[in-house]
């Protein structure tokens, strides 16, 4: 069994201290727009995005201890100001802690693939998420999701066409097996190494709604 690490860093918090929803102005000390990483893994893609993106702020969240610990101990290192790391799972926390209308960006890299047919109802993005998420974002919010899981790309890619309200930046195409200027994660690369091809998804939420 892994040992749990505490840890030990000012930009990693706990939700119990937080306000439901939390204050994020507060939190970052001023009102730059917010977006959310779920399942941040080590946080080698959130430390790069945050560093080319000072003008806005990122939470990043994983129920994972040890990648909380190793975000955080990027994030410190490279002294970022504009990132904050929870230990959370995503559709508690946004339920309880995000305000409506108030992500500008929400990114999901590799999630757990659930390849066996029977666990397929737990992956994380379906058509029930995507409508819960879409009142917690802003109109104009980008929605970014990479997998290198084929079935699970085409069915995202697929199901997001038929949801309301969400306009596809990539179109013609569904999908996209390359994204020019979108930071890899780690099991990106480790997937890529590997000959596999990751499944770019980019939605933005229409103005409209
Ligand atoms: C396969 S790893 C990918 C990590 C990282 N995004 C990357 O691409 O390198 C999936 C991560 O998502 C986290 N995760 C899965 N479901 C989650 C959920 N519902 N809420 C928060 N984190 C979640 C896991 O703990 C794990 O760290």
């Amino acid at each position: 069994m892994q040992s749990f690490i505490h840890i030990e860093s000012p930009n990693y918090l706990r939700t119990e201290n937080l306000e439901k929803p939390a204050d994020w102005q507060a939190i970052f000390g001023n009102n730059q727009p917010i977006a959310l990483e779920i399942g941040c893994g080590i946080g080698d893609f959130i430390a790069l995005t945050a560093a080319e993106h000072p003008e806005t702020n990122f939470i990043a969240i994983d129920f994972y201890n040890k990648g909380c610990y190793k975000t955080c101990r990027r994030i410190d290192v490279q002294s970022l100001k504009n990132v904050r790391v929870l230990r959370e799972e995503a559709r508690q926390f946004i339920a309880e802690r995000i305000p409506k209308s108030s992500l500008t960006a929400v990114y999901i890299n590799c999630p757990d693939p659930w390849p066996k047919k029977k666990h397929r109802k737990r992956r994380l993005v379906n058509h029930a998420f995507m409508e819960f998420l879409q009142s917690y974002l802003v109109p104009g919010a980008n929605f970014f999701f990479a997998t290198d899981f084929d079935d699970y790309g085409i069915d995202v890619a697929g199901m997001m066409t038929g949801l309301d309200g969400f306009e596809n930046i990539l179109a013609p195409d569904l999908y996209r097996h390359e994204m020019e200027g979108y930071h890899l994660s780690k099991y990106m690369r480790k997937f890529m190494a590997e000959g596999k091809k990751i499944y770019f998804v980019h939605y933005r939420k229409t103005e409209e709604t």
